[in-house]
């Protein structure tokens, strides 16, 4: 039987830091002499991509400074801990004029908008791009980013109500034009029927809205809906919702374990269980010999700060790990929002880490695996994590940019489609088909 094909993805940020805190520093993102705030750099990224057959490249985001960790801004603003972060989504129209395949997807955070306007939003993307838009819903993770919308943060449960409802209006609004409404009869003088463009008239727990929607059906019917989250109302969500997930799961049995998981939510759902891709993010560290890359891994641990990691890791758990000893075993914490990085709180074998462990992995990847050595080392180590977890892809995050990203488009892909695990080309012209392209 024929081995299983991996999915690709780019993990992007539109900053000077993506997973790594020490990439806007590393001397190979300075070398190449891009300015992370032009399109330019995005634009170049996606080519790359495309180029190597990568089903999107896609950019988290947050609407935040946090000040989490001490309560002061300082370190987070000055080790870049993801800030600054401008807005990704004016980029991804840039990103789909360089382009003619890839998917491109976004982070927007549902917690401080309305549906009418991420309706409104994501189907002229998906129009724009012809069929390439992937929408990340998020609920939001610190309370930084509520006050900066002036509200307090909603418990998880409640956010993701909202999320449900929110969904559901957008996928309303989409429907909103029958797909033959559009008629554009010159002769007769009738650009749309009006039989076929409907109210929705929704009243609902959190949101009201009456549609129609003024804008016509996109090649998607609205974007592929993306998903990153880890909570039990996380996962039913993505089960019921998502094209494909993000999720960051260092440890295999962890990952085995959550891939099961969102796997059986989705058929609960009512879907196949290949519906819904899950993409585990890496970070990869490629030289030309293993000896290489090891130096390379060296000399890039050694540039994140200790304390970019622990304000980066306070500001994703928005909880202040000033207050812990660096010895402190993490996985014996009881507060409730230290749990929801269970995952990252042990080796990939399993052993347990203290603060100071996680902290500087926080820093360095945000706790990604990082895969070491060379081409073939790291075509490895992703098969191995593909196959002890049963799929299905990757969220992959450089180093450096753009080098780290053409190196592993050079070298990683070829060395995958010689193995018979990636795509040598795309069969599909949406992001949806690429999801679902298995051969
Ligand atoms: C791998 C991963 C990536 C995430 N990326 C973002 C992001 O870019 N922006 C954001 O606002 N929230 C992000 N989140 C937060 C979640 O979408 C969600 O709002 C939060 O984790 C609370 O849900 P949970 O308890 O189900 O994880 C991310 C979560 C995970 C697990």
């Amino acid at each position: 039987m024929a081995k299983a094909m991996m999915h690709l993805a780019q993990f992007l940020v539109h900053g000077p830091t993506y997973h790594s805190l020490a990439m806007w520093r590393h001397p190979k993102t300075a070398a190449a002499g891009y300015d992370w705030s032009r399109p330019e750099l995005y634009q170049h990224i996606a080519r790359v991509c495309e180029r190597g057959l990568f089903d999107m490249v896609f950019f988290a985001d947050l609407n935040y400074i946090s000040d989490t960790y001490r309560g002061a801004l300082d370190p987070a603003i000055r080790h870049a801990t993801q800030v600054p972060e401008h807005d990704p989504i004016p980029l991804l129209s840039f990103m789909a004029a360089a382009t003619k395949h890839i998917g491109l997807g976004a982070t927007y955070s549902i917690s401080h908008q309305h549906p009418f306007h991420a309706a409104r939003l994501w189907a002229t993307l998906d129009h724009l791009t012809r069929g390439r838009a992937a929408w990340n819903v998020v609920t939001t993770l610190n309370h930084n980013q509520s006050a900066n919308y002036g509200e307090a943060l909603r418990p998880t449960d409640e956010r993701y109500d909202r999320a449900e409802e929110f969904v559901e209006v957008c996928r309303k609004l989409w429907d909103s034009w029958e797909k033959d409404a559009v008629l554009i009869d010159r002769a007769a003088g009738v650009f749309a029927d009006p039989a076929k463009v409907h109210r929705i008239e929704h009243e609902g727990r959190f949101y009201r809205s009456r549609g129609p929607l003024n804008v016509t059906p996109s090649p998607q019917n609205g974007p592929a809906i993306l998903q990153a989250g880890t909570s039990a109302k996380g996962r039913a969500f993505a089960g019921r919702h998502a094209d494909a997930i993000f999720a960051i799961q260092p440890n295999l049995a962890g990952a085995k374990a959550y891939y099961d998981d969102i796997k059986s939510g989705t058929v609960e759902a009512g879907r196949r269980p290949e519906a819904c891709k899950i993409l585990f993010g890496i970070q990869p560290i490629l030289g030309s010999s293993r000896a290489e890359a090891e130096e390379k891994q060296a000399e890039h641990n050694a540039l994140v700060p200790l304390e970019g990691g622990l304000a980066i890791l306070s500001g994703h758990l928005d909880f202040d790990l000033s207050q812990l000893p660096l010895d402190t075993v993490m996985a014996e914490r009881k507060e409730p929002q230290l749990q929801r990085m269970q995952t990252r709180y042990r080796t990939l074998e399993g052993r347990l880490l203290t603060l100071e462990q996680v902290a500087r992995n926080h820093g360095q990847s945000v706790g990604l695996p990082q895969m070491v050595g060379t081409a073939a080392d790291v075509a490895d180590q992703m098969e191995a994590f593909f196959d002890a977890v049963g799929g299905d892809g990757f969220m992959v995050s450089p180093i450096y940019s753009p080098g780290a990203i053409e190196e592993f488009v050079d070298h990683v892909v070829p060395e995958l489609q010689r193995r018979g695990r990636f795509r040598r080309a795309y069969a599909g012209t949406t992001q949806r088909e690429h999801l679902m392209q298995d051969g």
